[in-house]
């Protein structure tokens, strides 16, 4: 009999169909769905912002294995994963890439205005209505990141092409030549121009990016997040946007997701994206490959191919 495995997230087809091939999937399971099934499911499939709710994973006596589809764990209560021996993979190294291609994708939109100029040509207005305003001067502004891990040193790589000069925070210095260290993260933010976020999700690093980080920003200054909404003190961040004490926003990741407040929304200073920050084809598929490949471990028996716990 095959496994039954619950996929709290919708993967590639190609992927699907493989863990179809596998196992008894359930998908999207109401609470009285899968108090019906529950008993049985020994894996569980998930994205890293999704996870899996604490309810859900105290309703499941035989679970075994979670496999994120993703390198957040935030979203999963590995401590009790720990005390009840349940294993915890990760995708990590294949979407480094994608995710700092990201932010620097909202960097350049937010400080270059592409969303309102992309607008401006589609709608006609080219050649009858006044040009949108003049954008800001990539090169030579001062980057800062939040977490130098490795998404971090990725965006660094690139804002180095771009000439920027990047400082950065993080629990420790790194010794990273070219790159200066800043032990507080409102001094970064007042000596920097762009703040990218990069670091990890968690009770730990819940709203560091305060009002106070904000206001260290500057009205000049943009904040750009690619790693989870829970970093980031939303309400401040709508509140210093309306009151113009920041510049602009670029995010892919936010509090209450899929829920963006309104003055996220219609604020002219924000570029937004779905927590799209790993969804090209090439990287959803190797994440995808690595949930089927630690799955298949698990059941086989083998050492997990990128585990966490
Ligand atoms: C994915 C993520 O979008 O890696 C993570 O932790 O949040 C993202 O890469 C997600 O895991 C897929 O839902």
């Amino acid at each position: 009999m095959k496994p039954a495995i619950l996929l709290l997230e919708p993967m590639m087809p190609e992927i699907e169909k493989q863990l179809d091939a596998a196992y008894t999937v359930y998908r999207a399971a109401t609470p009285e769905q899968l108090e019906k099934i529950a008993g049985s499911i020994r894996g569980i499939a998930t994205g890293g912002g999704t996870g899996v709710p604490r309810a859900v994973m105290d309703s499941l006596p035989h679970l075994e294995i979670i496999a994120i589809n993703g390198i957040g764990t935030d979203a999963v209560d590995l401590n009790e994963a720990r005390r009840r021996g349940i294993h915890v993979t990760t995708t990590p190294g294949v979407l480094i890439d994608d995710v700092a291609d990201m932010a620097m994708g909202l960097l350049l939109s937010l400080l270059r205005g592409l969303p309102a100029a992309d607008r401006y040509v589609r709608d006609g207005a080219w050649g009858s209505n006044p040009p949108p305003p003049l954008g800001h001067r990539v090169s030579g502004r001062r980057l800062g990141i939040l977490g130098m891990g490795h998404v971090g040193q990725a965006v660094a790589t690139r804002a180095r092409a771009f000439g920027m000069p990047v400082s950065y925070t993080d629990r420790r210095d790194k010794a990273l030549p070219g790159y200066a260290f800043v032990p507080d993260l409102p001094t970064l933010a007042h000596h920097s121009d762009v703040l990218v976020v990069a670091a990890s999700g968690g009770a730990e690093s819940r709203h560091l990016v305060n009002r106070q980080v904000l206001d260290a920003l500057g009205p000049d200054g943009v904040l750009i997040n690619v790693a989870r909404g829970s970093v980031v003190d939303e309400a401040a961040l709508v509140a210093a946007l309306a009151d113009g004490t920041l510049g602009g926003a670029g995010l892919d990741v936010f509090e209450h997701e899929p829920d963006v407040p309104d003055g996220l929304r219609t604020s002219p200073h924000t570029v937004l994206q779905p927590h799209r920050a790993s969804a090209t084809v090439e990287t959803r598929l190797a994440m995808g490959n690595l949930v089927v490949g630690n799955l298949a471990a698990h059941f086989a028996g083998q050492p997990l191919l990128t585990p966490v716990l």
